[in-house]
């Protein structure tokens, strides 16, 4: 179909051309004398196309006259100007067809206003609201940012496995993957399940990160990265933590814990910006309905340089705070989202990266510092902070050192056989690297300052629900 996007249709060079449009009516208004007036929307923009319909058109009085919201109709007609408020151009309809009607009775988003948690029970025609329409479009945008953002400095993207023998957090949040009858498995001499028998011969799961496997390929090609989708058995109900989730994951070769917080600040601005500048309509719209400040945030952190400090000094500033905290501030404890939020949003007020965590809360992989004067041992992490999100970004530089890394293996507990080919990598050729990950749906949240985090995913996947 010869179809112009309505987001084209609505530019006023375009008056006088006729057109043919299609999509959903929004809104349909029948006057007594013989007119309808029509709001059409097809997903371009966020903006609606008004269509003034009447009497002459051959179906008006069949059909035109019982269109309501949700109807998908093809119109063809001149652009005109419009003398109604909020729009410069409007369709005078020559032919109006249509192609699916709805049952006004049963139509799940009408007009009127939803709750955000009803929406959830409608993901497949929540699509149609203003919110889900513009979340779809910023999602998409900072997608396309991203991608511009290492593309442009020569990053490859790499496309790593989704199934995975290794479990790159340690945290034992992964989900099995399995081909065994889960009645009746086959068992060892044990009665422990035998996985040998499984379809890989081996214990799969769902990856909970790609970056050990994007690893190998920064420590031969350099700089890289990684980004789709990761899986987390946390029973977390939180309204940022998805069981499924994407992440964009860069490995930098031939760099440091420095260099990695530089590029995740660059890249954040990066994609704020590009937001700000091409997702103006979208934005006006988040920054009205959902949250007020969102435009202000993300200009402030666009022009502001992120405040960097030690997890040691972090706890300083908690310690001697003064507040009620739910879990208080102490040594060696991880943050907590009050802790973060409180950093961030209160005694810095723009994005804060904290460092060198300690080691006994992070993962085997990363760098392990010279022990304090206190002798208490860091490891070269860093989590980018960010006002109402708390940890958007959770990075670090890898141990390339194959003593120390073996030896923190062995205190968290891991089978170093399971892990030849990555220790392979100090073994041969080793270089100092570093990288991160960023949660894709909290950055959508922070964009759009939607408050959960189910909300800017098509298809949530949280504990106990995967329905669509
Ligand atoms: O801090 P995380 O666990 O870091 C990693 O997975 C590293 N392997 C990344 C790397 O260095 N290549 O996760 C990174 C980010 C978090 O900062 C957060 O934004 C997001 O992923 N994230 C989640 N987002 C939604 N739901 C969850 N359950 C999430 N868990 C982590
Ligand atoms: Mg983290």
């Amino acid at each position: 179909m010869d179809r112009t996007p309505i987001k084209k249709a609505l530019d006023a060079d375009r008056i006088g051309q006729t057109v043919t449009v299609a999509g959903w009516v929004r809104t349909a208004r029948h006057s007594k004398g013989g007119f309808s007036f029509l709001s059409l929307n097809d997903g371009s923009c966020f903006a609606l196309l008004q269509i003034v319909a009447d009497r002459t058109l051959a179906n008006y009085e069949r059909e035109i006259l019982h269109l309501s919201a949700g109807c998908s109709i093809v119109a063809t007609g001149e652009l005109v100007a419009s003398e109604g408020k909020g729009q410069a151009v409007e369709m005078q309809a020559k032919e109006i067809r249509v192609l699916g009607e709805v049952d006004a009775e049963t139509y799940p988003v009408q007009a009127k206003r939803h709750t955000f948690e009803f929406l959830r029970t409608q993901a497949h025609l929540r699509t149609r609201t203003n919110t889900f329409g513009a979340v779809a479009r910023v999602r998409n945008r900072i997608c396309a940012a991203i991608h511009e953002f290492f593309q442009r400095r020569g990053f490859l993207y790499i496309h790593t496995p989704i199934i995975t023998s290794s479990d790159c957090e340690g945290a034992g949040e992964q989900f099995g993957v399995s081909t065994l009858d889960p009645a009746a498995p086959p068992r060892d001499e044990n009665g422990q399940v035998d996985f040998s028998q499984d379809f890989f011969g081996r214990r799969t799961y769902l990856t909970v990160s790609g970056q050990l496997a994007v690893e190998p390929y920064c420590c031969s090609l350099g700089d890289v990265y990684t980004f789709g989708p990761t899986f987390r058995a946390e029973n977390s109900n939180t309204p940022r933590h998805l069981a499924e989730f994407w992440m964009v994951e860069p490995e930098l070769a031939f760099a440091d814990l420095n260099d990695d917080a530089d590029l995740a600040e660059e890249f954040l601005k990066y994609v704020f910006s590009t937001v700000l500048n091409d997702g103006e309509e979208d934005l006006n719209f988040f920054n009205e309905h959902i949250d007020k400040t969102i435009l202000e945030t993300l200009r402030h952190i666009h022009e502001s340089e992120f405040v960097r400090l030690t997890y040691t000094e972090a706890m300083d500033v908690l310690e001697t705070a003064e507040r009620d905290w739910d879990y208080p501030p102490k040594w060696g404890a991880d943050l907590q989202t009050e802790h973060e939020r409180y950093l961030t949003e209160e005694t810095f007020q723009k994005p804060v990266i904290v460092t060198d965590y300690p080691a006994s809360i992070k993962p085997f992989y990363m760098y392990v510092n010279e022990p304090d004067e206190r002798g208490r041992r860091t490891v070269r992490a860093m989590d980018v902070l960010v006002p109402k999100i708390g940890e958007i970004i959770g990075g670090s530089q890898r141990e390339h050192r194959l003593e120390v890394l073996e030896s923190r293996m062995d205190e968290c507990g891991l089978n170093k056989d399971d892990y030849w080919w990555y220790l392979d990598l100090r073994r041969h050729g080793s270089i100092p690297h570093a990288g991160f990950g960023l949660g894709l749906e909290r950055c959508v949240q922070f964009c759009t300052g939607m408050a959960n985090i189910r909300d800017v995913i098509p298809y949530p996947r949280t504990p106990r629900n995967a329905e669509f």
